[in-house]
């Protein structure tokens, strides 16, 4: 972990959300996506469930990786029961993205902007800061019970040996009252504000402003899938949230389900 990490040790203020969430707020747990997940099929926890722990045991991140937890960052998932089909509920995903991009916003120092990495990585300064972890709980007909949406935000500290460069917001200038009660607050807020505004308007606004905050929109880039490694050019997003690859070798515009991008240095 990155170096000056000091545990926070006294207990953090308790959270205040919107009304539309319910809050499960833990002190350890093993991964915040398996509560949920309990939480859905032993208590049928409704939309707005969010459950938040200062640390987690068992953190997970996409594509079967660990995520480490350590208390002074910011562990939540929640359950969203969405009346639409995964197909359109998986927009949520970027609609969470660009929440904590806004939420990120207003617990920074003026200039620092979060960008989007795709699928749902958020970074700052180029460097990793959060990430999110959807799941689905489905039901025994095969439809979808449940949306379970995990999102991890480095607030004191960041693993310097990760895959991809890291950072916490600490690091890039927070102040010293930025804790992760800061941080679930106003994501909250910002994402209440822009669920409201995709039931409204629909995928539209939401994808633009991913568009906007994307790094590499446009630029060449290198996409690893688990059995091949592409290289194109990032052209745009489409309404599955795939990835739309217009690739160097004269292939297809290629749309990419799941994978890790890299930038050229
Ligand atoms: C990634 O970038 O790979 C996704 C990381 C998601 C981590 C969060 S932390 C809260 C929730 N519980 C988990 O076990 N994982 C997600």
């Amino acid at each position: 972990m990155n170096e000056g990490y000091q545990d926070p040790g006294d207990s953090p203020r308790r959270p205040s959300l919107p009304p539309a969430f319910r809050l499960v707020a833990l002190e350890c747990v093993g991964s915040t996506n398996d509560e949920a997940r309990r939480l859905v099929a032993d208590a049928d926890a409704e939309d707005g469930t969010l459950v938040w722990a200062r640390e987690q045991t068992g953190g997970r991140g996409r594509l079967g990786r660990d995520w480490n937890s350590p208390r002074g960052n910011l562990y939540l998932s929640l359950i969203l029961r969405p009346e639409c089909p995964l197909s359109e509920a998986v927009q949520l995903g970027f609609v969470a993205a660009i929440a904590l991009c806004d939420a990120i916003g207003t617990v920074m120092p003026p200039m620092v902007e979060a960008q989007v990495k795709w699928p749902n990585d958020i970074l700052v300064n180029d460097c990793k800061i959060a990430g999110f972890l959807l799941e689905t709980v489905l039901s025994s007909d095969g439809s979808m019970q449940a949306l379970l949406l995990g999102m991890g935000v480095n607030v004191r500290h960041y693993p310097e040996d990760a895959r991809y460069p890291a950072t916490s917001l600490r690091a890039e200038g927070a102040a010293s009252d930025v804790d992760e009660v800061a941080v679930l607050e106003a994501f909250s807020r910002h994402f209440l504000k822009w669920t409201n505004r995709w039931l409204d308007e629909g995928f539209s606004p939401v994808r633009a402003n991913w568009l906007h905050r994307a790094k590499g929109r446009g630029e060449r880039i290198e996409v690893r899938l688990p059995n091949e490694t592409l290289h194109g050019v990032f052209r745009d997003l489409d309404e599955a949230g795939a990835l739309c690859l217009d690739r160097e070798d004269g292939g297809d515009l290629r749309r990419i389900y799941a994978g890790d991008v890299f930038f050229a240095e």
